[in-house]
C-alpha cells in the first residue's frame, strides 16, 4: 500500500491555456512540451493505518486553503477510481521553488498520481495515467510521458479522449537544450487555473488565439521530427507572445512578466541578431525558459549570469517519462 515515484517537469512548446471543462480539466486547445530532465518531484505516498490525510510539500504540512483542496480532490478521484475508502499519508519534495512559473504542478500532479495509483496495485499504462494526471493539474498531463510529448484535446464530454502522447523519445534531439533562468522565487499572484477561466471571459484576443493554434502545432511538430531548432523556437516564442497577449487583455488585466522578464526577452532577441541562435518561451509566471541547442549553452548562461535580474539559471536536457523507486520519502 505504499510507493514513490518521480517525475519530471515539463515545459510547454505550444501552450495550454484555457479549459473548455474546468470540472474534468478539458483544453479548448492541443498543447506540446518537453519533459525535463533537470527539474522533478519525489513523491511517497502510503494507504492505511491513518486517521486523517496528511500532505507534506517541501518539508510543509498542507493543513487549509486551496492547495489542500487541490489534493484532497484529486487523492479522492483517485480513491473513487480504485474504490477504496483508506485515508493515506503524502510527502513531496521538489528539487526546485514550487508555484513559480517552473511547472511544479505538473510534475508534482503526475508523481502523486503514479505513486498513489501503484500503492493501490493499479498498474496504470501512460494513457490512463495521464488521463488522471490531467484532472489534478492540466499540464500534468503531459509529464506522464518523457522526450517530446502532445496532449491531444480530445472531443469526447466525458475526457477519455484527451490524454499524452509521445512525439519523440528524449534520445532522438539529445542535444535540445531548454535554460531555466529564475529571475524571481515568488509565488505568482494569479494561479493558472484562475487565470485561464477569467481569460476566457474577458479577453479579446482568446478566440485569436485559437485561430492560429493548428498551425503552430504542426510548425512545432514538423520542426521535432525534423530537428529544425529554427522552427521549433520561432513556433514557440511566437506561440508564447500570443498566450502573453490573452492574459494581458484579461480583465482585470494579469501581467505575469518582471522588469527581469522583460530584459531577458529583449536580451534572446538582440543575441539572435547577432548570431548566436536562442529563443525564448514564458508560462504563467515571471521565469524564462532559453531553448537552444547544446553547443549554445556556454556562452548563453555566461551571457544570463551577467544580467542584474537573474537569479540562476538551471539547464536542462530532454528527460525520461515518471518511474518508481524503491527508496521511500518515509
Ligand atoms: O495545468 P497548469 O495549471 O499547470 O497550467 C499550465 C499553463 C501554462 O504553463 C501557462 C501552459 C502550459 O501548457 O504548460
Amino acid at each position: 500500500m505504499k510507493a514513490t515515484a518521480i517525475a519530471n517537469a515539463n515545459i510547454a512548446l505550444i501552450k495550454y491555456w484555457g479549459k473548455r471543462d474546468p470540472e474534468l480539466f478539458l483544453p479548448y486547445n492541443s498543447s506540446i512540451s518537453l519533459t525535463l530532465n533537470g527539474l522533478n518531484t519525489t513523491t511517497t505516498v502510503e494507504f492505511g493505518g491513518y486517521d486523517q490525510d496528511i500532505f507534506i510539500l517541501d518539508g510543509q504540512g498542507i493543513k487549509e486553503g486551496k492547495e489542500l483542496e487541490k489534493l484532497v480532490r484529486h487523492l479522492n478521484l483517485i480513491r473513487k477510481i480504485a474504490r477504496v475508502s483508506e485515508k493515506a499519508k503524502i510527502i513531496s519534495r521538489n528539487n526546485f521553488p514550487r508555484a513559480a512559473g517552473l511547472a511544479s504542478s505538473a510534475s508534482g500532479f503526475a508523481a502523486f498520481t503514479f505513486a498513489a495509483t501503484e500503492a493501490l496495485g493499479m498498474s496504470l499504462d501512460s494513457k490512463e495515467l495521464s488521463i488522471i494526471s490531467r484532472q489534478g493539474s492540466g499540464s500534468a498531463t503531459r509529464s506522464c510521458l518523457g522526450g517530446f510529448v502532445e496532449w491531444t484535446k480530445g472531443k469526447k464530454q466525458d475526457g477519455t479522449d484527451s490524454y499524452a502522447e509521445q512525439i519523440a523519445l528524449p534520445e532522438h534531439w539529445p542535444n535540445f537544450r531548454m535554460l531555466a533562468t529564475i529571475v524571481s522565487t515568488k509565488a505568482k499572484k494569479v494561479s493558472s487555473r484562475v487565470g485561464m477561466a477569467q481569460t476566457i471571459e474577458t479577453s479579446p484576443m482568446y478566440s485569436a488565439w485559437l485561430d492560429t493554434i493548428e498551425q503552430d502545432l504542426e510548425n512545432v511538430r514538423q520542426g521535432i521530427l525534423n530537428k529544425d531548432i529554427g522552427l521549433v523556437g520561432k513556433t514557440a516564442e511566437a506561440n508564447c507572445l500570443k498566450m502573453h497577449a490573452t492574459m494581458i487583455t484579461t480583465v482585470p488585466s494579469i501581467i505575469y512578466w518582471m522588469p527581469a522578464t522583460l530584459e531577458i526577452i529583449h536580451s534572446v532577441l538582440e543575441w539572435r541578431e547577432k548570431g548566436l541562435e536562442c529563443y525564448f518561451t514564458i508560462d504563467a509566471g515571471a521565469q524564462v525558459k532559453i531553448i537552444c541547442l547544446e553547443d549554445k549553452v556556454s556562452e548563453l548562461t555566461q551571457k544570463l549570469e551577467n544580467l542584474g535580474g537573474v537569479k540562476k539559471v538551471i539547464v536542462c536536457k530532454p528527460g525520461q517519462g515518471p518511474k518508481l523507486i524503491k527508496e521511500h520519502l518515509f
